[in-house]
């Protein structure tokens, strides 16, 4: 078992497999219940087992999901993408986001002809070596290049890695909102998103938004749209097709040329039952209704939250998007408090993580968020007995 989803990682008690989910609700082998507020990690934007992402997949996977090219299919969610986010003019498919993030590298590399990506300190772009720590086994010192890193938000700091990196300057690579593991999310600074966009332009690089995360939970334009700002390229993933693999880099028509001249194939990158749910999640995501009611369930939760800590005498830090959210507990440096917290939780039926943001889906209804809140303010009173 590897990666973010080995149990390990959590406190002990949380289940490692799973039977089944089913709307905001997904039991363990056990057959214990929870309430799911990790969405998979994301993907899940609509609930568990949605019947019409999933009724769109079986009717294309009937007709043979992986032909020797696609299905008509792809130009659908192609012509669906590039009418919603409005920076983009071309998409190219994939199954995740390292592979999204990774052609984005790519082909800001064919195009400038240059080598240096910047990218945040403690920022995640996926698994690929270019966006590797220094040290990582397996990775080679010489793969993961002299990469400079900023820090998010600092434009000082990003002014001094533009400047390290000189005229081998290829992209600027950027999370909507600063999301790193183990600490309060952030709102970006729109003067930071400005200056990214303008030293991308003055020195002839290219801005690549890395929406895996954030993509379809803030803003189905782009998440820095209302800001006025557009990247060069985007990377897409997770929601995009509510659980089913499918990732996208979508691109201005500036960058298509460079986009045809690089490597990118694989085997299943263009497999259709995929695509037909991204059709669906998609033209859901797309309407107004959804984002609002997820963020008011959010908005909700998150209050409730801050409510029920105060209420036990505990100083947390409630942040993120409301269909984003995170909480941190004051002091709490190496996060065993939180640890306790999110024991107590999924005890009662709760699942969440200690270090790692929360998302929220369509089916979290106000009823869904009330149990949760049952639950969150149980586990209060655990940590309250417990400090
Ligand atoms: C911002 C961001 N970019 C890229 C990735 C990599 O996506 P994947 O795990 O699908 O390769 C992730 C995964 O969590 C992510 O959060």
């Amino acid at each position: 078992m590897f990666g973010h989803k080995n149990v390990a990682r959590l406190p002990r008690g949380y289940p490692q497999f799973f039977d089944r989910g089913q709307g905001a609700v997904i039991w363990d082998v056990d057959g214990r219940e929870y309430v799911d507020m990790l969405c998979s990690w994301g993907p899940i934007l609509l609930g568990h087992v949605d019947p019409e992402v999933e009724a769109a997949a079986s009717t294309a996977a009937a007709r043979g999901d992986c032909l020797n090219g696609p299905s008509p299919v792809l130009v659908e969610l192609a012509e669906l993408l590039t009418d919603t986010v409005a920076h983009a003019d071309w998409a190219i498919f994939s199954k995740n986001g390292t592979d999204a993030t990774g052609l984005a590298v790519a082909v800001a590399r064919a195009e400038t002809g240059r080598g240096q990506i910047l990218m945040a300190h403690g920022a995640y772009h996926g698994i690929a070596p270019w966006s590797a720590v220094p040290g990582t086994p397996g990775v080679l010192d010489q793969e993961v290049s002299s990469t400079p890193r900023y820090d998010y938000n600092d434009i000082e700091s990003l002014e001094r890695a533009v400047d390290r990196a000189g005229t081998d300057l290829a992209a600027i690579v950027v999370t909507p909102i600063r999301h790193e593991v183990r600490r309060d999310l952030e709102d970006v600074k729109p003067e930071f998103a400005t200056r990214s966009r303008e030293l991308c332009d003055r020195l002839g690089a290219v801005l690549i938004l890395d929406e895996v995360r954030c993509g379809l939970r803030t803003d189905p334009r782009g998440s820095w749209e209302p800001l006025g700002i557009r990247p060069d390229l985007s990377a897409w993933s997770k929601a995009l097709g509510n659980g089913h693999p499918i990732a996208a880099l979508l691109g201005i028509r500036a960058l298509e040329h460079a986009a045809t001249t690089v490597s990118a194939t694989g085997s299943f990158w263009l497999n259709s039952a995929p695509m037909a749910a991204a059709v669906a999640t998609l033209t859901r995501a797309r309407q107004a209704d959804l984002l609002t009611s997820m963020t008011a369930a959010g908005s909700a939760f998150q209050q409730g939250l801050r409510d029920q800590a105060s209420a036990h005498g505990l100083v947390v830090s409630v942040s993120g998007p409301a269909t984003m959210p995170f909480m941190t507990f004051d002091g709490d440096d190496d996060f065993d408090v939180a640890r306790v917290w999110a024991a107590a939780c999924a005890e009662r039926g709760v699942y969440l993580h200690p270090t790692h943001n929360w998302f929220l889906s369509a089916a979290h209804s106000p009823a869904i968020i009330s149990r949760v809140l049952d639950a969150t303010d149980l586990a209060f009173g655990r940590v309250a007995a417990w400090s």
